[in-house]
């Protein structure tokens, strides 16, 4: 039984699952599209399902994404499915990022509490059985980090080899130990994101190599289960705002594509709108919707959010999409911006990377601007653990010049400094 196939978002053309291709003859970008008909016709796709049961998948509890099975990879046989029971992100409540942004009813989903620390495991999980299934020997991605650190991880679990490509200079610590430990092979190249990103579409022509970059839409079909979850937790109430980052847009795509569905599925009855959150110097999507998205034109990106420094994002032309279906908006924050809100999440006992604290930032601009209304149902997403980039954080408290700079104080071996120490916080 067949209840998928590849579909061009553009001129409709349809290819089989089985197919090895990312974007149609005409040039445009492929979806993973279901039939729902046929899907409900083998399984129950109501709601309701989900309540308080646990699904299970090969004897472990599902995870956020294999809950959602037959609106992911309808069909596909557990004993296939290469998973580490990703999602299950919790959605935190914070008076204190709340009263920082402004924002009243803020939720925060944590993708970074995914199983190697970002949002990356949820379509990678989907990503990786599809390689399987296809019988690929080897998998690759272009990579800020965060990516290859999760292709790493699931490689490794599926028995594939992993080869990525890898910005020098431009790949926070904690992630690129990640590749390294997980034993992927990690070239360093002497470039930028999107000239690893040309390599790997490259390699794809050229030596067959699979892609694992969120050009791969069945990457994209596993992080819809962020969306799909968030409303699970908030009880299927549509919240009014979804706010996040944007870099390579796999998640505007991928959340635009959930929310469609959701609706055709009759889960929810309105869209909510969408908030995507640019670095003021890596925003060619935040200039390409001044410009009503007439043009894309891709940038030389820069950026302390290592994680979205990308100028030339491969799912430009989805992310649109999303933004129509969603009427949606984009906006773009400064690194000073990002870093204080960064500073705010973490000093909240939350924490996150920086490129995730893009989310936070971009909500105080728009309460502020009064375009988010301050009693709005904002969802926000953080998208990486705060462990991934510590110098981040080593360099902000460690310059003093920081609003919210908290450097360690060195003492003597003796209790007399503690306690004068312990007086002036207790004092405070
Ligand atoms: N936040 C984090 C922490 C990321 O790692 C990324 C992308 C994004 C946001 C942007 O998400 O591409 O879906 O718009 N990181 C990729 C990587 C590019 O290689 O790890 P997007």
């Amino acid at each position: 039984m067949t209840y998928s196939c590849l579909r061009c978002i553009e001129c409709g053309r349809e290819y089989l699952l089985s197919d090895i291709r990312f974007t149609c003859t005409c040039g445009n970008l492929l979806d993973v599209s279901h039939d729902w008909q046929s899907v409900r016709a083998s399984f129950d796709l109501s709601r309701e399902q989900f309540g308080e049961h646990s699904a299970m998948l090969n004897g472990q509890p599902a995870g956020g994404v294999w809950r959602f099975r037959n609106m992911v990879l309808p069909g596909f046989p557990d004993e296939a499915i290469v998973s580490k029971q990703e999602g299950n992100t919790r959605l935190y409540r914070s008076k204190k990022v709340s009263l920082w942004t402004g924002c009243r009813n803020l939720f925060l989903k944590h993708e970074g509490e995914n199983p190697t620390g970002s949002f990356k495991d949820r379509g990678m999980t989907a990503a990786v059985t599809q390689a399987r299934a296809l019988g690929q020997r080897a998998v690759t991605c272009a990579s800020t980090g965060n990516t290859s650190a999760s292709l790493a991880a699931y490689a490794s679990e599926a028995e594939i080899a992993g080869l990525v490509l890898i910005p020098k200079g431009n790949v926070a610590v904690g992630k690129i130990s990640q590749a390294l430990a997980y034993g992927t092979k990690t070239l360093v190249v002497d470039g930028d994101f999107d000239d690893c990103m040309r390599l790997i579409r490259e390699a794809q022509e050229r030596l067959g190599a699979y892609p694992l970059n969120s050009i791969n839409p069945f990457r994209l079909e596993g992080q819809k289960t962020i969306v799909w979850e968030a409303l699970l937790q908030l009880r299927w109430r549509v919240p009014d705002w979804f706010v996040f980052p944007g870099g390579n847009l796999g998640n505007t795509s991928a959340f635009g594509k959930a929310l469609h569905e959701a609706v055709e599925l009759g889960w929810i009855d309105k869209m909510p709108r969408f908030a995507v959150i640019q670095a003021q110097g890596a925003s060619p999507f935040y200039e390409a919707f001044k410009n009503g998205f007439s043009t894309l034109r891709p940038q030389k990106a820069d950026t302390i959010a290592t994680a979205i420094k990308i100028g030339n994002p491969v799912n430009y032309s989805k992310a649109v999409r999303s933004l129509r279906w969603t009427n949606g908006i984009v906006e773009s924050v400064t690194d000073e911006e990002i870093l204080e809100a960064k500073a705010h999440v973490d000093a909240a006992g939350i924490g996150a990377e920086p490129a995730s604290c893009a989310t936070v930032a971009g909500l105080k601009k728009l309460v502020t601007a009064g375009i988010i209304d301050e009693g709005e149902t904002v969802v926000g997403i953080l998208t990486g653990n705060i462990l991934k980039d510590p110098q981040s954080i080593v360099d902000y408290h460690f310059a003093k010049t920081h609003p919210l700079a908290n450097p360690p104080v060195e003492i003597r071996a003796e209790i007399g400094d503690v306690e004068k120490i312990l007086s002036e916080r207790t004092e405070r």
